[in-house]
Formats: structure tokens, sequence, C-alpha cells
């Protein structure tokens, strides 16, 4: 098995994949007890379920253990989606692949979930991804987001951009979060109608939170891999101070949208 970007410096990997090095699977903003709530709110039982960007399965096993009639992930990464393989065996299929251009049939699912993949979007690609989700959906299909947001919504501008240049430099990825209002004007402009917006606390680095996405022996395993790295101490400590200081205004956010019955 092998990870996304293996020749990379740690102090250059995506803070994604650098904690994926360290052992971490739960790889976004609202953690495993959003996901969850996100999920049961996606009625996932019996239904044509496409995931985009499942990074290392980890949701993928959850939408699993739901029992959906089908699952479909669609993962940019060869190397991620590798791992997904892995993860799903014969109970679903994996295509490497855009996800705004998934291949996969018009009408064909019940179900589209993605988490902590739009966020790194441009506004652009963001509304192109979620026009996809719109096409691959049925009439009456669900489109349910994890995502992060800013907040409040009527945060200043100046904050916003503060925002981002810290999480740019932090976790070397353009992020580009959007507050509540913005992800719904997002979908409802492709389409969606939005039936349920929910929050969670932005904690991703916080021992609490480890241990309730990584399990007792997969936080501790994370922390010792951690500490034993110089490179990727710096980049994590680094990580959580960003995310502590700009904690009141950045939260998870869960976001359910249904595409209209025809
Ligand atoms: C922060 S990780 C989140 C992974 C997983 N959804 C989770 O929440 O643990 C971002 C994931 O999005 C994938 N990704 C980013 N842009 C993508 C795109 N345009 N199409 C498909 N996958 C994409 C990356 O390869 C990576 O697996």
């Amino acid at each position: 098995m092998t990870l996304p970007m293996p020749d990379r410096k740690t102090a250059d990997l995506p803070g994604h994949w650098l904690f994926a090095r360290l052992g971490k699977r739960v790889l976004r903003p609202g953690g495993l007890g959003l996901t969850h709530r996100m999920l049961a709110d996606a009625e996932l039982s019996g239904a044509d379920v496409v995931e985009l960007a499942p990074g290392m399965g980890r949701t993928a096993r959850e939408i699993l253990n739901h029992t959906p009639g089908t699952y479909t992930g669609v993962e940019a990464d060869p190397n991620a989606a590798g791992v997904v393989r892995t993860v799903v065996g014969e109970r679903g299929r994996v295509v490497t692949g855009e996800a705004s251009e998934t291949g996969l049939d018009a009408g064909s699912a019940d179900v589209v979930v993605g988490e902590a993949m739009l966020t790194m979007q441009t506004h652009m690609h963001k509304a192109e991804i979620a026009r996809e989700a719109f096409r691959v959906l049925r009439p009456g299909g669900r489109y349910a987001i994890h995502e992060l947001a800013l907040q409040p919504d009527n945060v200043p501008e100046v904050v916003k951009d503060e925002v981002r240049t810290a999480l740019a430099r932090s976790i070397k990825v353009n992020a580009r979060p959007l507050t509540g209002a913005e992800w719904t004007e997002l979908l409802t402009q492709v389409g969606f109608t939005v039936e349920k917006t929910s929050f969670a606390p932005m904690a991703l680095l916080e021992p609490h939170r480890l241990i309730a996405d990584e399990g007792l022996m997969g936080a501790l395993r994370f922390v010792f891999n951690v500490l034993r790295d110089s490179d990727a101490r710096a980049r994590v400590l680094n990580m959580r101070a960003t995310f502590r200081r700009h904690r009141g205004n950045m939260a998870a956010i869960e976001v359910i949208a249904t595409k209209p019955a025809a």
C-alpha cells in the first residue's frame, strides 16, 4: 500500500497527506462525529451511493456499514484510490478520477457524499463539482457534504482573507472555506434545495477529537509518530496553533441538499 505523495518532503506535504503519513485516517474538520450525523441524515440504506474524494477510505467503511445498494468512490489521487480499494474490496468500486468529471451516468445515484474536498477548490471548481453531483443524482437524491466553514455569516472580508492566508501557509493547501450562507448559496445556485445545515467545532488536532476519531491506540500512534520526527512535529504544532488562533472564525459544517423531484 503506497500512500499519496510518497516522495514529497514532510515540510512541503499538504496537511492531509502529512496526517495520513503519520497514521491519521480521519481527515475532515468535524471529525467522525459530524460524519456519523451526516451519513444518518443522508439515508444510505439500500441507496446507490457515490463518495467523492474518499481519501484514506475511513468514511467508505462507515458508508458500507449502512448497507447501501452500491458504493462507488471517485478519488483524484491514484495512491489514495488504491488504499480505498483495499478498504472496499468486493463491496464496491473505486475509480481514480476528477470529481467534476466522474464519468458516471446521469441520474445513477441516490446519494453523493463529499467531505473536506470542496473547501480546497477555487470557487469555480467548487461549483463544477456541485454541478456534477447534481447531474449524477436522481431526482429526489441527496448531496451530503462536510466542509470547513467561516463564521459568523457576516465575518468581515479582511478576516476571511486572514484565515485563508493562515491556512494556506500552515496546511500548504489553498483552503477557501465559505460561510454557512455561502455554502448554501453555492448549492442553491446549481439547483439543489438545502434541507439541513449543522455545525461542529473545528477541533481536528485537539486531544479529545484525536481519540474520538482514531481511537486511543490510533491517537497514541499518531502522537508517537509526530514526536519522533522533528519536521512533522514542527508542521503539526504549527497547524494546531493556526487552528487555535482562528477557532473563533472556523467551524465544520454539514449540509444536506436535495435535487428537486422532476
Ligand atoms: C482533506 S482530504 C479528505 C479525504 C476524506 N474525504 C476525509 O474526509 O477523510 C481531500 C481529498 O480530496 C481529494 N481530492 C481533492 N480534489 C479532488 C477532486 N477534484 N476530485 C477528486 N478528489 C479530489 C484528495 O485527493 C484527498 O483524498
